[in-house]
């Protein structure tokens, strides 16, 4: 009996890669969950799909009669500052109108943000108090989606998610596998986050709602800022290939996300850093 009194009705909007494994997770534990997203055939089974375009208010119609959480993990399809507006605030305030109109009363909201608000390019340690001042327009954007949650008048937390990395995302495996790496100067740190972690935050930050109030932001990011040149040289070496090249380059921001916050919730990363994280993914990549 108890465990149908904690049955809660989820609706992840943009369920993809980790809305998706997030919703299979809840679904195992006999949560409800609904996926939103614009192709519903991609939906794993256990999720029920929702069909609606969230730039598109008039499909906003046919959302479950009660939602207790929302998971708003959308992530805009190209680097386009029009995409990036429908996809994070235009997207966000959409759905909240929708579910204030239908008289859906949410517990809580999350919204999934980004690392990309921080300004911060001088390997500076940045947490969720660090000033954000960040000159691209997706940070500029993301920080706006998540003022939008924050005043939405609904108890929201916002996550805002480092670089992800993990199944199917091979760009750098694929990079160092043809001898390319990162130089040593200058030196740009990088923070990830495994998918697998994203969806272990989530879930953790989501049992911890049900008994405290969080806190307003996260940032989600594994134990180790590292430099990029240590990631592709360490690929290299487990890939046994020889660096050949070291022309890749990032142009923009070296930071060092500290998650003391998080993990001050009690939150234990499955993969702490990329030595845990990579060596699943570059046997799949071998074969
Ligand atoms: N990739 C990174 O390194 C990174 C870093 C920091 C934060 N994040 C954040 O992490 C979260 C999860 O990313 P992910 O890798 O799971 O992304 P993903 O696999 O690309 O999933 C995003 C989903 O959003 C849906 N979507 C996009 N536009 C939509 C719209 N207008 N209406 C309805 N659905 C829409 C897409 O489905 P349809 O195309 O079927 O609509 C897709 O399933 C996102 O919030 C992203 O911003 C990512």
């Amino acid at each position: 009996m108890s465990h149908l009194l904690n049955r809660d009705q989820i609706l992840i909007a943009g369920c993809g890669d980790v809305g998706s494994q997030l919703g299979l997770s809840l679904v195992k534990q006999k949560h409800q969950v609904f996926g939103l997203r614009r192709n519903i055939n991609q939906l794993p089974p256990g999720i029920q799909g929702i069909a609606a375009d969230l730039s598109q208010p008039d499909t906003l119609i046919n959302l479950p009669q009660q939602i207790d959480t929302l998971f708003y993990a959308v992530a805009a399809g190209a680097r386009d500052e029009s995409v990036y507006r429908k996809a994070y605030p235009e997207g966000l305030k959409n759905l909240l109108n929708a579910l204030q109109q239908q008289g859906i009363k949410l517990r809580q909201l999350f919204f999934v943000s980004s690392t990309a608000v921080y300004h911060q390019e001088h390997h500076e340690w940045v947490d969720e108090s660090s000033p954000t001042e960040p000159e691209s327009f997706s940070g500029q954007i993301m920080l706006e989606a998540e003022q939008i949650a924050i005043n939405s008048g609904i108890p929201a937390t916002v996550v805002r998610f480092s670089g992800i990395y993990g199944p199917g995302r091979n760009y750098m495996l694929g990079q160092v596998n043809r001898g390319i790496g990162y130089p040593t100067d200058p030196i740009r740190y990088s923070n990830r986050l495994h998918r697998d972690d994203c969806v272990g935050v989530l879930q953790h930050l989501y049992q911890l709602s049900q008994e405290q109030t969080l806190a307003p932001i996260y940032l989600a990011s594994d134990d180790e800022p590292v430099s990029l040149n240590e990631v592709s040289d360490w690929l290299a070496e487990q890939l046994d290939v020889e660096i050949t090249d070291t022309s890749a380059r990032r142009t923009i921001g070296s930071k060092r996300c500290s998650n003391k916050r998080l993990k001050s919730t009690g939150y234990r990363f499955k993969y702490p850093s990329f030595r845990e994280g990579y060596p699943q993914l570059i046997q799949s990549f071998k074969n």
